[in-house]
């Protein structure tokens, strides 16, 4: 009986829309608590903002929302607001000065290689493109840069000046570590030199200027990976997993390596879900089913969605058309749009003060 109310009230929550936003408090991750007692319900929100009057917004629209649910005889909600943390805005604005023209970076990372986080950055990139913004796409990975291959790029680039050009393809502006390295030499990166090579790679490369720039991280939570995202002015990650408990594990420690450097992010995006038999449609659970759903749960963040397992996304990655590029109209090119639009709805709360929504 509890459990019911308990779960209409988390229902009840999902409808609620931070003012301003389409997306609501709970995939925000505002809600940070939910208790049921008889009739009587109990709930605490947790929002980050710098206008103390759009929590109290929040917390009234709650509590009009809890006693409309049937079986509520009381309903009493609590508010914890926070400001945005300061050393994340600080780090922005030091490193920021690299890329000035630069509005928005977003790190795409993985816990673990070979999850799709390149095959999801390049097809976020392409549709963020589509929406009508201006994007760049960084590959930073160190351990195994790919983009080049996935965009069909085989030259080098020219240097103009003293300034790196980058490469323009399908909407998107880019440029690799890719292009730097020798294919097929071991890497061995020491600190110093990774950090230089970003530095490079941000501020001698004749971005342009960009809406958003969209980072594919080396995999994992290591030394390279904290410094990478600390030299970055980010303003969100995604974090890309497959849905098995071991690459869960990882999407974990990635999604803790961020919070540490203050680095919101922006939800779990799960690849790899499920496969589409391409004869007859049927669809096969090939790891689990839902895990990167309840791990977005369990960590407060928001699901971002899942893409299936599709060899036509292998097919457009090795033939240097991301699959959202090869079928413009297919049902992947239509997630990754999902996941685009709710990029744009994340960056925006960490944009400077004048164009927040805060
Ligand atoms: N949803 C998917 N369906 C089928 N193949 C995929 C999917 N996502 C990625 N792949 C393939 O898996 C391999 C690894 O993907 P990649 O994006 O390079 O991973 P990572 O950057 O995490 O190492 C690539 O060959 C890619 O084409
Ligand atoms: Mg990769």
């Amino acid at each position: 009986m509890a459990n019911d109310l308990e779960a209409k009230v988390w229902d009840c929550l999902k409808t609620v829309t931070f003012p301003g936003m389409s997306r609501d408090i709970v995939s925000f991750g505002f809600v940070d608590r939910v208790a049921v007692e008889g009739s009587n319900v109990e709930v605490g929100l947790s929002i980050t903002t710098h206008n103390q009057q759009l929590g109290e917004d929040v917390r009234e629209q709650v509590e009009r929302a809890l006693v409309e649910i049937e079986g509520v005889a009381g309903a009493s909600v609590g508010l914890e607001v926070r400001t945005p943390p300061a050393a994340a805005q600080q780090a922005v604005s030091r490193d920021a000065e690299l890329i000035p023209e630069v509005k928005s970076v977003v790190a795409v990372a993985s816990g673990k290689g070979g999850v799709g986080k390149s095959t999801v950055a390049a097809n976020l990139a392409v549709s963020l493109a589509r929406l009508g913004y201006r994007v760049g796409l960084l590959d930073a990975d160190i351990y195994g840069p790919s983009l080049p291959m996935m965009f069909g790029i085989t030259e080098r680039p020219v240097v103009d000046g003293n300034r790196i050009q980058p490469f323009e393809r399908h909407g998107v502006v880019l440029m690799s570590l890719g292009f730097i390295l020798e294919t097929d030499t071991p890497v061995i990166w020491r600190g110093p030199m990774v950090m230089r090579a970003i530095e490079q790679m941000l501020a001698d490369v004749d971005w342009g200027p960009l809406d958003y720039m969209i980072v594919d991280l080396p995999p994992g939570t290591g030394d390279a990976q904290l410094t990478i995202s600390q030299k970055v002015p980010l303003s969100g990650a995604v974090i890309v997993t497959t849905p098995q408990d071991i690459a869960l594990i990882d999407a974990r420690k990635g999604l803790a390596m961020f919070r540490k450097v203050n680095v919101p992010v922006v939800g779990i995006i799960e690849n790899m879900s499920s496969f589409v038999c391409p004869h007859c449609g049927e669809q096969t659970d090939v790891f689990k089913r839902g895990g990167g759903e309840r791990t977005a749960e369990i960590l407060k963040c928001a699901f971002l969605g899942r893409i299936p397992l599709d060899p036509a996304i292998v097919e457009g990655g090795d033939a240097g058309q991301p699959v959202v590029v090869a079928h413009p109209d297919g049902p992947h090119a239509e997630s990754f749009a999902g996941l685009a639009r709710a990029v744009v709805e994340e960056a925006a709360k960490h944009q400077p003060p004048k164009l927040s929504i805060f």
